[in-house]
């Protein structure tokens, strides 16, 4: 089992550190920087759809969903195609209405969640497009599916998902883009310069891995904390929500992801020295009012963990501690922001004690209601 786990102890650690690796074979033959272009073989054939589309839904349960949000993000500011990210659970026993302009995007690392199967068959019976973003070659998802894209990240066994959420998320990204050039919502030029970045991606994602032992430190800070409350703005947001999620599934601490400008409206009574909160930070269009929700956090005696981007003083200033992850544009952001709260999690689990590969009550695929 060492062996399989390449010198790691778990096979998460194993699966964070084969991010740089994973996002870069998801990409392979996909995007071509240069020319400024993004090929999709799964569903280049369905270009006409995706340019009379009326909305995206997009359906998915767990870090799948939030993979989801990510993609509602990069598709609504590329592609300008309206989109709606649904709970699969939820979708299926509402009645939705759909109707055969609508394209469903269906997520799913293992290709077999019941409920995301029961949304596909509902949507796929009212006439809408179905594609799937999987990571299982050859499940029932894909099987299921009119059309679709793999994350191509390899087989993950760890039960808390990494690997797999940065692939979604990458895949995602490619969608948005290769929508967005279809559509003629993006400039050549734009394109060009986001794809030199894309293809980037993972070497900065390899230098924020240099932070493991340095957040290892902050993790024995707070092994001990009850509760933790995880904020971003943006697509900042859908990072906080899986930064609590991760830390809620292996470390059994009760964590909470908000968007920032929420917090005032209700979490913001639970704040007080014994309250960690992880903020992301970085340097996007929404900086500044990111600093106020931090001040407001500082005013209650909050403890602030931030995720600030490399050279930033302000946030330092008034956090508690920061942690840096490398320049670069705000599309890219969930993609670099998850990694030391994929970290952060694993360090404080292991810490407690727990076991992270196969954390209580959980399955890495729920294939029952
Ligand atoms: C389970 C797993 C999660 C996963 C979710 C959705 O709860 O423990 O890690 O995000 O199912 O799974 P899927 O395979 O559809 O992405």
């Amino acid at each position: 089992e060492m062996l399989e786990k390449g010198g790691y102890e778990h096979f998460m650690l194993k699966e964070i550190f084969e991010q740089p690796r994973s996002i870069r074979d998801c990409m392979r033959g996909r995007i071509y920087p240069e020319e400024g272009k993004v090929q999709l073989g799964g569903i280049k054939d369905y270009t006409e759809k995706f340019k009379n589309a009326d909305r995206i839904i997009i359906v998915a349960c767990g870090t799948s969903w939030h993979a989801g949000l990510v993609g509602e993000y990069l598709i609504e500011e590329y592609a300008r195609i309206p989109v709606e990210v649904e709970y699969a659970s939820e979708f299926r026993y509402r009645n939705p209405i759909i109707s055969e302009k609508d394209i469903v995007i269906a997520i799913s690392q293992s290709g077999e969640t019941a409920d995301t199967m029961a949304a596909i068959e509902l949507a796929k019976e009212r006439g809408a497009t179905i594609f799937g973003v999987c990571n299982v070659v050859g499940a029932s998802i894909p099987r299921l599916t009119h059309a679709g894209v793999y994350t191509h990240a390899g087989p993950e066994i760890g039960v808390a998902s990494t690997k797999a959420f940065t692939a979604q998320v990458t895949v995602l990204t490619l969608m948005a883009f290769y929508m967005a050039q279809t559509k003629g919502t993006i400039t050549q030029s734009k394109l060009i310069s986001l794809l030199i970045e894309l293809e980037k991606i993972p070497d900065l994602i390899e230098r924020t891995l240099l932070s493991n032992d340095y957040i290892l430190g902050i993790a024995e800070k707070f092994k001990d904390s009850r509760n933790a409350l995880f904020l971003g703005r943006g697509s900042g947001f859908p990072v906080a929500l899986e930064g609590a999620l991760k830390l809620k599934e292996i470390s059994y601490i009760h964590a909470e992801g908000y968007p920032a400008a929420e917090m005032k409206h209700g979490p913001i009574a639970l704040i007080d020295e014994e309250m960690p909160v992880v903020v992301i930070a970085t340097k996007t269009s929404s900086y500044e009012k990111v600093i106020s929700n931090i001040q407001e956090v500082k005013a209650r005696k909050g403890v602030v963990i931030a995720i600030v981007t490399e050279g930033d003083t302000e946030v330092k200033n008034m956090a508690d501690y920061v942690i840096e992850i490398p320049h670069a544009d705000e599309a890219f952001l969930p993609l670099l922001a998850t990694i030391p709260l994929q970290l952060l999690s694993y360090h404080i689990a292991v810490l407690r004690g727990c076991n992270v590969d196969q954390p209580r009550n959980l399955a890495k695929s729920v294939t029952v209601e």
